[in-house]
């Protein structure tokens, strides 16, 4: 697949650890999946707002943004889920690599892509969250329209209906983001992030220690 060659990596003069000393948290994806609809970008949008109140750097990569961008020349076959899937992880990479909380919204369907996300980076950056909605409640829900236009068989392809969904079976974090309160469902996340030591503890200004 590869078709560069003769290409030499530049080492970088500002690493990671830099640029993680100076945001005081790690890199990492807090990787969110499930159906349309299922609130994986209001829970992305949700904990990143926080995250930004308490001074992290973060970045939302959402699936419909980035289909009008990098991603504008895909669509819904499996072939082009993965292939969505394979670049925003490498986006992802180098956002990590920049000492970014990135938080990622794809339904990302299928267990072997997010697994090959999983293992482009380093063991501990990745933390599946899956946001376990019934498709009955999405379908319900149906914000956007689109499984009433899926089930008059105007939309192919379209996942839950048309297009399987393979939900995680070992994922960092499952939210019952059908049931619970948006707010409950960003303290779990935030929890996480805690209990993960991904929040550096924070250097106390006037003596240099850490506290
Ligand atoms: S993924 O499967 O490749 O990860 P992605 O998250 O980028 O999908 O895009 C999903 C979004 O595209 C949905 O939230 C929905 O708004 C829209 N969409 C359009 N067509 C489909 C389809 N056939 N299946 C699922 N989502 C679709």
């Amino acid at each position: 697949m590869t078709k560069s060659t003769n290409v030499v990596w530049h080492n970088p003069t500002v690493t990671r650890e830099h640029r993680q000393k100076l945001n005081n948290h790690k890199g990492v994806v807090l990787w969110f999946t499930g159906l349309s609809g299922a609130g994986k970008s209001t829970l992305a949008h949700a904990v990143e707002q926080k995250l930004y109140q308490s001074g992290c750097r973060t970045f939302v990569l959402d699936g419909d943004n980035v289909r009008h961008g990098l991603c504008g020349d895909l669509g819904f076959s499996p072939k082009d889920r993965i292939e969505n899937i394979r670049r925003v992880g490498e986006v992802t990479k180098l956002f990590v690599e920049a000492g970014i909380i990135v938080l990622t919204a794809f339904i990302s369907p299928f267990k072997s892509d997010r697994s090959r996300v999983r293992n482009i980076l380093q063991h501990g950056d990745f933390f599946e969250i899956y946001c376990d909605t019934p498709i009955e409640i999405c379908e319900q829900r149906d914000v956007k329209g689109l499984y009433k236009k899926a089930r008059a068989g105007l939309i192919s392809d379209f996942t839950g209906i048309s297009s399987p969904y393979e939900a995680p079976t070992n994922p960092e974090l499952t939210v019952m983001t059908g049931t619970l309160e948006l707010t409950e469902c960003v303290d779990q996340v935030l929890l996480l992030l805690q209990r993960r030591g991904v929040l550096l503890p924070v250097a106390n200004s006037n003596t240099g220690k850490i506290d």
